[in-house]
């Protein structure tokens, strides 16, 4: 079996002292390892463009990241790491934070359900322990809309807050990210939007504090600068991107996942699995062309360097402990473990950015029509982000293998499957039948048609998902129209029972709890 370069240099844990990356631009002669590896000791390299290359640098990053450079292209990446603190309890210290990042007011953002949870009660105790004012918004929409972002956008500028904490799942969250927005620069809710769906216009300045608390494992959202709705009108999920939408600081404990329904974590935790995936899988940051100065480069810039080390390990811990943690709420480790899987991939992909499961996801939970899951509210029809991305990851991996078969069989081999023998020939088949092994053992739909739709649909399907320009372009293959409906014919429906050997992530083993 060949010995894979990602692999091969893939850290299996990140360092501690994250924040002193914060924004960190790397261009590649600052890696750190220079000096450690042989090929580092070649004497600069005059170039014709000083300016931007000082090295032979194809020699320098083929050799330590498996990237090469193309003449034209990109050979910088960013690192943006969100501050974050995890642990059992942190919750509790969420008011002495608020206080010392100069808040006196606070808006509290959670929906009804979490709103009647310890986790809001532990944080509401801590910001008036901490001696602040709070109101809180529970009215957040599960799976947010247009409507449910504007109404939150009102709560927050009436209320002349100057720090914002949110408590909950990515839907809480990412309705309180764009409650800070709109209530500090206000503007049509397109403005800032994702073209073409909105004018895509960047956030003018500055946001105020904002403190945010998952409640599921979960969606990362905690890290990212992005906030994603349900536009109802066009029926189809966008979104805004933006650094500036980050949370100022992340508090991840990983205790307030405890009341969370199997589906819920089966849907966040599969959303974790194909951040990781994507990210690792995506279009290198090196197939970018070069951008005109750094306030160009994109947020999501492709896979890189840094967002492999976050993917590698998320992949590794989501193999270890998603199915545990769906079959059993009791099982504190593997709760704990998602919980930094999610954290993980939310810093890999808030880099490198994800690519076609996630394009698809938006038209499969935008067009839906009856589809309800159990653990979520059921006065509405509505089909969980994660179970909307991970129907399509088994049909998209198999045809994205072929452009890099080395990563899609390291991701497998991370998620638990047994790739001793595989060959890149294997690649698809091992990483989707893993990945289906996975959708078996915790019960989630297999396929866009258990969510409600038949081959009649594949075409409307299309159309939405290949609007999501910003992700369809981050894909390691170039996709268009007849290319996305052969992806949904792929993912309409995939076996209930696995015919081949079985594989895979070692939790599947473990009984299920009574
Ligand atoms: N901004 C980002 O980077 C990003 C990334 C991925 C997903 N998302 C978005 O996040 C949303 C999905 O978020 P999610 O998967 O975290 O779920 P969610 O916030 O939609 O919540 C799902 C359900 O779980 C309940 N719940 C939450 N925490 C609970 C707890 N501790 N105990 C019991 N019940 C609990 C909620 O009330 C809700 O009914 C989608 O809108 C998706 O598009 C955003
Ligand atoms: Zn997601």
């Amino acid at each position: 079996m060949p010995v894979f370069h990602a692999l091969e240099h893939a850290p299996l844990a990140v360092k501690p002292a994250l924040h002193a990356l914060e924004h960190a631009s790397f261009a590649v002669e600052a890696a750190p390892h220079a000096q450690e590896c042989a090929a580092h000791a070649l004497e600069p390299v005059p170039f014709t463009d000083p300016c931007v290359r000082r090295y032979d640098m194809s020699s320098f990053m083929s050799c330590c990241h498996g990237y090469d450079l193309i003449e034209g292209h990109e050979s910088v990446f960013s690192v943006d790491v969100p501050a974050l603190t995890f642990g059992p309890g942190v919750l509790f210290e969420a008011g002495e934070q608020l206080r010392s990042l100069g808040c006196r007011r606070v808006a509290l953002f959670t929906d009804a359900a979490v709103a009647q949870l310890p986790p809001v009660e532990a944080a509401l105790a801590s910001v008036r322990a901490a001696g602040l004012d709070v109101a809180v918004y529970d009215e957040v929409h599960v799976e947010p809309t247009d409507a449910s972002f504007r109404a939150a956008a009102a709560f927050a500028r009436a209320g002349a807050f100057d720090g914002y904490l949110s408590v909950g799942g990515g839907s809480v969250i990412d309705t309180c990210k764009a409650a800070v927005l709109y209530a500090t620069h206000p503007a049509d809710l397109l403005a800032y939007v994702n073209a073409p769906i909105g004018a895509g216009r960047p956030v003018p300045g500055p946001l105020p504090p904002h403190v945010a608390c998952p409640t599921t494992c979960g969606t990362g959202s905690e890290c990212t600068g992005i906030a994603v709705f349900d536009y109802v009108e066009r029926k189809a999920k966008t979104g805004i991107a933006s650094r500036r939408l980050r949370p100022t600081l992340a508090l991840v404990d990983p205790t307030a996942t405890r009341s969370l329904p199997a589906m819920v974590v089966a849907a966040s935790g599969f959303d974790v699995l194909c951040h990781a995936l994507e990210s690792y899988t995506a279009r290198p940051f090196t197939a970018r062309p070069r951008p005109d100065g750094p306030a160009a480069r994109p947020m999501s810039q492709g896979r890189n360097p840094w967002s492999d080390v976050g993917a590698m390990e998320s992949l590794r811990l989501a193999g270890r402990y998603l199915v545990r943690a769906v079959r059993d709420a009791s099982d504190e480790e593997a709760r704990q473990g998602l919980s930094w899987a999610a954290t993980l991939a939310g810093i890999a992909f808030g880099n490198a950015g994800v690519h076609l499961p996630h394009a698809m996801s938006y038209s499969v939970a935008g067009l839906v029509r009856d589809y309800r899951a159990p653990g979520y509210p059921q006065d509405e029809p509505l089909v969980p982000h994660g179970i909307s991305v991970v129907v399509n990851a088994p049909s998209v991996f198999r045809a994205t293998a072929a452009t890099s078969p080395e990563r899609h069989l390291a991701a497998a081999g991370a998620l638990g499957a047994d790739v001793k023998g595989a060959g890149p020939e294997d690649a698809a088949e091992v990483l989707s039948r893993t990945l289906l092994d996975a959708m078996r053992a915790t019960g989630v739909p297999l396929g866009v048609g258990a969510v409600g739709y038949a081959e009649g649909d594949v075409d409307a399907l299309a159309r939405g998902a290949i609007l999501q320009k910003r992700l369809v372009d981050n894909a390691p293959m170039a996709v268009d129209d007849e290319a996305m409906r052969a992806l949904f014919r792929g993912a309409m429906g995939y076996a209930p029972v696995s015919t081949a050997r079985p594989a895979s992530m070692p939790g599947s083993t473990r009984p299920p709890s009574t």
